[in-house]
């Protein structure tokens, strides 16, 4: 990546940003489609030497901001910096300011060669356009030496290079998804944005391609992925942000996105206001208050029974216990979602503190 250029007024500064530098930079970024906003307001930021996830359930908006970043729809509100500099909304002067991506939806040229198809991704790099690489002419000649090099290099970086000739649809669908990275990287950027990129990876293929993205941030290129998959978002991510419903819900290390509850409830479906894991943490401390009052009482009753005795009855009544507790939530959860302050049947005071928290 020695051999990278932009063609902004970045040219000056070397392709691997210094430690911290603010590589991308959106703030305020809203997407509407009519009467529906897919993002709203989303600030995020992205430094070099850094891999950064955006999660968020199907629909939350992750992919329309992608879009948004790299030109393709123009923010209805919002602005994207590149390194200090503004992006316009073109994707061909965003890719050539040195932002890359990869689909979704695999965008390959299914019946060119593996090589073709990296160096079409070449071709903001090379002064020739892309007519001239796909028609081969003569302005093209000369640089195609360098060009091949460079793709070659490329397709060896990502284990694909004893392809370089096969028809790319004939590949597998996880080296397809290798084959748009290699695509991308040829434009040697300085930020990479993937667009759920182990999506119908085995866990193999997908362990690789976390080595694989890895590799790509040592080299100095600042990554921004999308994924639903959490066990690879989670090894691989400096810093996560959540999307839900077009807004940004959290931004964290991965330790504190994975422990955040409303994380969670997006993804499980409940819903995430009001601190949803409430009701949950009621439920335990409940069940072990129950168990506590069963077992003092016991002790009191059985004083003069041998201690064996005790320890067994003990042990039934927290059995017991347990189910009248499944009982008592059953009753706070109905009584939580009608609104009332009805009582269940069950122990008053867990009632109490399952209200209390879950409000
Ligand atoms: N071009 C468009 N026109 C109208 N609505 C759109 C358009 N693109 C996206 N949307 C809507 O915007 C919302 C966000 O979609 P988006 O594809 O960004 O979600 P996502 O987070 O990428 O979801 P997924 O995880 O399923 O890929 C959805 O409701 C979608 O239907
Ligand atoms: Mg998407």
């Amino acid at each position: 990546m020695n051999t990278m250029t932009t063609t902004t007024d970045t040219t000056t500064k070397p392709a691997a940003a210094p430690a911290g530098e603010t590589v991308l930079d959106a703030s305020g970024v809203t997407m509407r489609f009519g009467g529906l906003t897919a993002v709203k307001g989303v600030d995020l930021q992205v430094n070099s030497g850094e891999i950064v996830g955006l999660i968020g359930p199907n629909g939350a908006g992750k992919t329309t901001f992608f879009n948004c970043l790299t030109g393709l729809y123009v923010p209805t509100e919002g602005k994207v910096s590149y390194k200090g500099t503004v992006l316009p909304p073109k994707p061909h002067l965003v890719t050539q300011a040195g932002i890359a991506r990869t689909f979704q939806n695999i965008r390959l040229f299914s019946n060119m060669t593996v090589l073709e198809n990296v160096l079409v991704g070449r071709h903001t790099r090379t002064k020739e356009g892309l007519w001239s690489a796909l028609l081969r002419g003569p302005g093209f000649k000369k640089a195609e030496a360098a060009s091949e090099a460079r793709a070659m290099e490329l397709l060896e970086f990502i284990g694909l290079e004893h392809k370089a000739q096969h028809l790319a649809k004939n590949l597998p669908y996880g080296e397809q998804r290798k084959l748009e990275i290699a695509r991308a990287l040829a434009s040697d950027p300085g930020l990479l944005l993937l667009d759920e990129p182990t999506a119908g990876m085995n866990p193999q293929e997908t362990r690789a391609a976390e080595e694989l993205i890895f590799a790509i941030r040592d080299m100095g290129i600042a990554v921004l992925v999308i994924e639903h998959d959490m066990r690879f978002i989670f090894n691989l991510c400096d810093r996560v942000a959540c999307l839900v419903q077009g807004e940004k819900l959290i931004e964290g290390t991965a330790a504190e996105v994975q422990g955040d509850e409303r994380v969670i409830a997006a993804y499980l479906g409940e819903p995430f206001e009001g601190a949803p894991g409430a009701a949950e943490a009621a439920e335990v401390e409940a069940a072990e208050q129950h168990a506590a009052e069963a077992a003092e009482a016991d002790a009191s009753a059985e004083a003069d029974a041998p201690a064996e005795d005790a320890a067994e009855e003990a042990a039934e009544d927290a059995a017991d216990a347990d189910g009248q507790d499944d009982d008592a939530a059953d009753d706070a959860d109905t009584a939580d979602e009608a609104g009332t302050d009805a009582e269940p049947a069950a122990d008053a005071d867990s009632t109490t503190s399952k209200d209390g928290e879950a409000k």
